[in-house]
């Protein structure tokens, strides 16, 4: 098992879970097999995390984008999801975890929303780790979204253009009670960020696993934190700068 110091995990790790489709091919079994895998795994990360005392775990489950697959795997897709927000809030509440959900809600069928709401409202006063579930979500969307947000506000007289700057524009994001990822995983060996939190991932560490989703375990998590542990984080500056505390002048 990889070894990683404890005291210094990402506080915001992020996840493109990919490869469900894949692995069920594989094992010659229907794609929505590989899903309901996928779902086991999420379980056990979720739990791994909020054990390791991650404070904020986002993980990508339905992109804008997937709404253009075959109907019968879109069907599948939100069966299960609102299996899991169901099953899961026992869960939750025993690991204080508290729920969240971003993207376009409004596009989600009305059981599920009312499962997401019901699941966040039970939650809300949790304090440990604050899961987020990216469902029907584009970065670009986003983007565009608080592009529009902003616009409403600075013809309401609410906001001046000038006053617009990289702090206020992240306040009209789906994510802005959030600090920004310190670590991206994606599994099944993409190398993509395949319109992830496109704003929020500028300074990210990212990491790629071969491995697809329902795979990936406890032991692939810690191999993916010794990695993030050996990373440098400039932030733009050199690495003199960061090792000796020189100034920027
Ligand atoms: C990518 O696999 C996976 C997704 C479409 C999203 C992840 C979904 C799950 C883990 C299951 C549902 C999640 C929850 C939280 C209930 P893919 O189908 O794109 O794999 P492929 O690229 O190999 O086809």
């Amino acid at each position: 098992m990889h070894r990683f110091d404890k005291s210094s995990l990402p506080h915001h790790l992020a996840v493109i879970m990919d490869g469900n489709g894949r692995w069920a091919k594989q094992q010659m079994l229907k794609r929505i097999v590989g899903h309901q895998k996928g779902v086991e795994t999420v379980r056990l990360i979720v739990e791994e995390c909020s054990k390791l005392e991650i404070a904020y775990l986002t993980l990508f489950a339905f992109s804008a984008e997937n709404w253009l697959r075959p109907k019968t795997e879109v069907k599948a897709l939100m069966a299960l999801l609102k299996k899991f927000v169901r099953s899961e809030l026992g869960r939750m509440m025993s690991n204080n975890i508290r729920f969240n959900v971003i993207g376009n809600r409004t596009e989600l069928p009305a059981d599920i929303n009312a499962e997401i709401s019901a699941a966040i409202a039970k939650t809300e006063t949790n304090t440990g780790m604050l899961l987020t579930l990216a469902l029907s979500y584009g970065g670009r969307q986003e983007i565009a979204g608080a592009a529009r947000k902003i616009a409403c506000d600075v013809a309401a007289g609410n906001i001046k253009p000038e006053e617009i700057d990289e702090k206020t524009f992240n306040n009209y994001l789906y994510t802005a009670a959030m600090p920004e990822p310190d670590f991206l995983i994606r599994t099944s060996g993409e190398m993509r960020i395949s319109n992830f939190l496109l704003w929020q991932l500028a300074y990210t560490e990212l990491y790629f696993s071969d491995v697809n989703w329902p795979d990936f375990d406890k032991k692939e998590l810690y191999k993916a934190f010794h990695h993030y542990q050996s990373r440098e984080r400039r932030f733009g500056k050199t690495s003199d700068q960061l090792q000796t505390g020189m100034p920027t002048a």
